[in-house]
């Protein structure tokens, strides 16, 4: 592992994944022994606490990884046999990364939510050729929140982040042991990487989407947290906070607790809100982070579920009506929670005021933008008449015995040309929007044919109306993702430079759509 050698100096402050895990088995409370033996303990991811100048490695590699309790099958990781460490940078340092690729195509690595200039950010342009070595400087300077990592080579993102390329970034300000939110990573601050996968017949991962995949988005029928199926996690008697991280490819989860129970929301995508939000379900959309406090103090086990993905597929108006609201319908289970009498809670009580927060300002905006997202462009019914026949699109070295149905040529290179943004496929050489560095814009984002979860690269922004309405209070903090449904407002400041040759990205964070031309490039200059 590459990060050895930085990981050594401090190896009295890291969890290890093993460690936490013995921990968490130690404690299981005995009137849920029988079920919790069975389940796996919640995989906590190494934590690298990175100081000011001091170089954190991250190589993305091939490996293997158990799942379930299965034997181990051929993945991929950051520094790791899935998903990646979790690496948490203060606010105010520079830390230079060294970030290796071992696998045997391109790759980049793209920080999530970090406000930095585009000649760093990772997106398409910061190609690593097989086997080389990217040392960008990362000079943090946002709120604290939680971010992540992940590749960003075009054309590939979906199956390079299916395979197991992303791993959690916190940006700490210091300040949360006084705003009275849990700080003990793995122990009351929790990461929880969501994700949905299929599993091919011999236990493997299975990507070999469909034309039809390809059009709503691949979801998968098995979900994850932290890369395994239906783990437990043992947690102090009061409240928890969890950084919750949506990393599927494409699915929407509808996240509640099997019991109804009240959770809070404290902080969105890019930063805090003003206070904690009492929700009892909560969308997340594909790329959204919500960190959320739990009180457990009942001491009663209970599992994080989610409800149907609503926004899933493509409507007509007679399927629209059908959908059910969200907080309805059949759940699935993603994990338990064991409170454990003998971890004493840190936090007992919901902290009150975390921070201030002005509401945006709409007259701010210099200039007003029109985006239509659109998985269909100029593709008339007949086409998409053969899309639904389940035309299968072939990509990528993995095979399935499964994927021999698929063939003709019509695949990806057909998809390419569906989708894009205000009727244009992407395209690394055309800078789609110019904007001008220090100055705030208005973009209406609009969506076609089904709902798509739009990010933007090098800002963070607050929304101002979705729907037609103001946002809810979970989302009217600080964002890089909105789940569009049907229009939506935000209101954006470009304070980050990215020039014509290096532009940031703006996407629908659905990793199919993504891949096969929901992107544009802006430069702020
Ligand atoms: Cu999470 Cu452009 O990405
Ligand atoms: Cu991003
Ligand atoms: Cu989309």
């Amino acid at each position: 592992m590459s990060t050895q050698r930085s990981l050594s100096r401090r190896q009295a402050l890291l969890y290890s994944a093993a460690g936490a895990a013995g921990l968490a088995l130690g404690s299981v409370p005995r009137f849920t022994a029988n079920a919790a033996a069975a389940a796996r303990p919640l995989p906590i991811p190494t934590l690298i606490d990175a100081r000011n100048g001091e170089p954190v490695a991250l190589a993305l590699q091939k490996s293997s990884h158990r799942f379930g309790l299965g034997a181990a099958v051929p993945s991929t990781g950051i520094s790791s046999s899935y998903l990646g460490p979790v690496v948490r940078v203060r606010s105010g340092d520079t830390v230079p990364f060294r970030v290796e690729n071992r696998l045997d195509e391109e790759t980049t690595l793209h920080w999530h939510g970090l406000l930095i200039p585009s000649d760093v950010d990772g997106g398409p342009h910061n190609s690593i050729r097989p086997g080389g070595v990217w040392t960008p400087e990362l000079k943090i300077n946002q709120p604290a929140a939680t971010h992540w990592f992940h590749p960003h080579p075009h054309g590939n993102t979906a199956k390079q982040v299916y395979g197991g390329l992303a791993g959690m970034m916190i940006v700490s300000d210091g300040g949360d042991r006084d705003r009275g939110l849990p700080v003990a990573y793995g122990v009351d601050d929790i990461p929880i990487v969501l994700q949905d996968k299929r599993f091919g017949r011999n236990g493997a991962l299975a990507y070999e989407p469909t034309m039809m995949d390809l059009m709503h988005g691949f979801q998968g029928d098995t979900l994850i947290v932290n890369g395994a199926i239906a783990p437990a996690a043992s947690v102090p008697v009061g409240f928890v906070r969890l950084r919750v991280l949506n990393a599927a490819n494409a699915r929407n989860f509808d996240l509640r607790f099997s019991d109804r129970r009240p959770f809070y929301v404290v902080g969105s995508d890019a930063g805090l809100l003003a206070e904690p939000v009492e929700v009892r379900n909560l969308v997340i959309a594909p790329g959204e982070r919500y960190e959320v406090l739990v009180n457990f103090s009942d001491g009663q086990p209970v599992a994080l579920v989610t409800g149907p993905d609503i926004h899933h597929g493509m409507g007509s108006g007679m399927m629209m009506q059908m959908r059910r609201a969200p907080g309805s319908g059949a759940t699935e289970t993603f994990m338990t929670f064991n409170p454990d009498p003998a971890t004493k809670a840190a936090i007992t009580r919901l902290p009150r005021q975390l921070k201030t927060l002005a509401s945006p300002n709409r007259n701010a905006a210099i200039a007003r933008r029109t985006l239509v997202l659109d998985p269909m462009i100029g593709m008339g019914m007949g086409m998409m008449g053969m899309g639904m026949m389940g035309m299968a699109a072939r990509r990528g070295p993995q095979s399935d015995s499964s994927a021999a149905a698929g063939g003709a040529g019509h695949d990806h290179a057909a998809a390419a040309q569906m989708m894009g943004i205000n009727g244009r496929p992407f395209d690394m050489r055309r800078i789609d929007v110019t904007t001008k560095l220090g100055t705030t814009e208005i973009w209406e984002i609009r969506s076609a044919a089904m709902a798509h979860p739009f990010h933007m690269h090098g800002v963070s922004f607050r929304i101002l109306s979705n729907n037609g309405r103001p946002p809810n209070p979970a989302q009217s903090g600080w964002k890089d993702v909105v789940l569009v449904e049907d229009r939506a407002e935000i209101l954006v400041r470009f304070d980050h430079p990215a020039s014509a040759k290096m532009p940031f990205m703006y996407h629908c964070h659905i990793l199919e759509h993504e891949d096969h031309g929901m992107m544009g490039q802006f430069a702020v200059v």
